[in-house]
């Protein structure tokens, strides 16, 4: 299709990802944001997000892309607009639809056909009051799309380019249509749908994301009472290809922008519907406590945290990315200090940030600051800088030498031969190692 001119409605990870996306694709991708530094940043080259080759790709189509606060020039020309707006959840745990809104009453009439699209994840029924709004404001010829994202941080250009499916959901046929055909090059499935199928597809999918992680975290914990080892039994149940391998990796649980805002604003749709999801009220509830377990496991390997120095690391919510919303580091920390430990912590990327929101933290500059007279060296994200964790100089800085591993990052048999004690989710005794059988206490 010949190149069109877009706009993007947002400036985040989604926003830059998709305009980055579609400048690759050969199409003029005009980005308004309501941040001015942001908006300054992205203008002058610099992107405000760690994601593996943005940048470069936002560098290589900078003549293809253009930053601006002004929603008028993101309109100009462009026929396609993407809203990217953040949608996050209110304290009763629905979203926040309020940037969308803003977005909708700043349109102005148009002569030209001009298309919504709905990137941002809504709740079921957000087109529909999208669309009597736009009606009731005489914005007939502004046509709305639902087409839901399913880019992952850290590999949002891969799942741009090689989508597992498009979702498009339009109440006209033909703003469908000029959706498809943007993706049409990328050679992947599209589907076609209503607009509130589209919307539930997006929350359906998270929600069974986050309950195939729920799950294996409880099949993780009652391995570690009846002796298996979890990572045996997800291999073994991940072969049988009706249950698939993927999002089997149990550990300290789910974060993220997306899932715990998606899960819960899921189960509030429902409730609001009339619908107790009980299913999923339990998905979230093992989340939240799987996040606290390894507390358990250094007072059982410890005894009493208080006084004892314990190195948080990996401190984004997964690896391969600066962004900490919802990460379980922001909810051991303060957890920990509770306990009365003192924490230290360490990120190869998010160090910045977690300086910010850590509060009471020492936040390190390398890894071996953080374990420098550690009584626990404790995995949060599986960074892969922290496969090396197991060796001489980390275990000389420790007090004592005890690897927590939140993700079952490592090899326990390699952990012991370095002389550490280990402990892991939903690993049996004989693979863990603890301190006073190692004869490892100080
Ligand atoms: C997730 C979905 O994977 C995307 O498809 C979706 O578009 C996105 O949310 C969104 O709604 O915007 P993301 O949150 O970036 O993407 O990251 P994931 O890779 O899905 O990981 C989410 C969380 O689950 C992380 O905390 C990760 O550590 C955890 N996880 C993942 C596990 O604990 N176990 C697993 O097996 C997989």
């Amino acid at each position: 299709m010949p190149a069109e001119p877009i706009g993007v409605l947002g400036a985040g990870w989604v926003g830059l990802a998709t305009a980055a996306g579609f400048a690759d694709l050969g199409h003029r991708v005009t980005v308004r944001d309501v941040v001015p530094e942001r908006v300054t940043a992205l203008s002058a080259g610099e992107v405000p997000i760690h994601e593996p080759g943005l940048a470069e790709l936002l560098e290589r189509h900078r003549e293809r892309l253009r930053f601006t606060l002004e929603l008028d020039e993101a309109l100009e020309s462009a026929g396609i607009v993407f809203v990217c707006v953040g949608t996050p959840s209110t304290y009763s745990g629905d979203a926040d639809l309020s940037a969308v809104w803003q977005v909708i009453d700043e349109l102005a009439g148009c002569e030209e056909r001009l298309v919504l699209v709905m990137k941002s994840t809504v709740p079921v029924g957000a087109g529909e009051r999208v669309r009597r709004r736009l009606d009731d404001r005489g914005l007939e010829n502004v046509g709305y799309v639902s087409n839901p994202e399913f880019l992952a941080e850290g590999t949002a250009l891969a799942n741009f380019r090689n989508p597992d499916r498009v979702v498009v959901g339009s109440f006209a046929e033909a703003d469908g249509d000029r959706v498809e055909a943007l993706y049409a090059p990328l050679g992947s499935p599209i589907l076609r749908t209503d607009v509130a199928s589209a919307e539930m597809i997006k929350l359906a999918s998270n929600a069974a994301l986050a309950t195939r992680i729920s799950f294996i975290n409880e099949i993780a914990n009652v391995c570690e009472l009846v002796g298996a080892d979890i990572e045996e039994v997800a291999r073994g149940v991940g072969l049988d290809r009706r249950v698939g391998p993927h999002f089997l990796r149990a550990g300290i649980g789910y974060g993220g922008s997306c899932f715990p805002k998606d899960a819960s604003a899921l189960k509030q749709l429902a409730a609001n519907s009339g619908y107790h999801f009980q299913l999923l009220a339990s998905v979230i509830e093992v989340n939240e406590l799987q996040k606290r377990r390894v507390v358990q496991k250094l007072r059982g390997q410890l005894g009493s945290l208080r006084g004892k120095t314990v190195a948080l690391l990996g401190l984004s919510f997964k690896p391969h990315t600066n962004d900490m919303r919802e990460s379980p580091s922001l909810v051991l920390a303060p957890r920990l200090l509770a306990e009365g430990a003192i924490v230290r912590a360490w990120d190869p990327v998010a160090g910045e940030e977690a300086r910010q929101l850590l509060i009471g933290v020492e936040v390190a500059a390398t890894l071996l600051e953080a374990v420098e007279g550690a009584d626990a060296a404790l995995i949060v994200t599986e960074w892969p800088e922290l496969r090396k964790l197991p060796c001489s100089d980390v275990r000389d800085a420790m007090r004592t030498p005890l690897i927590v591993d939140g993700r079952n990052l490592l090899d326990p048999a390699a952990v012991r031969a370095a002389g550490f004690a280990y402990e892991a989710i939903g690993r049996p005794s004989a693979v863990v190692a603890r301190l006073d059988e190692a004869g490892l206490r100080s």
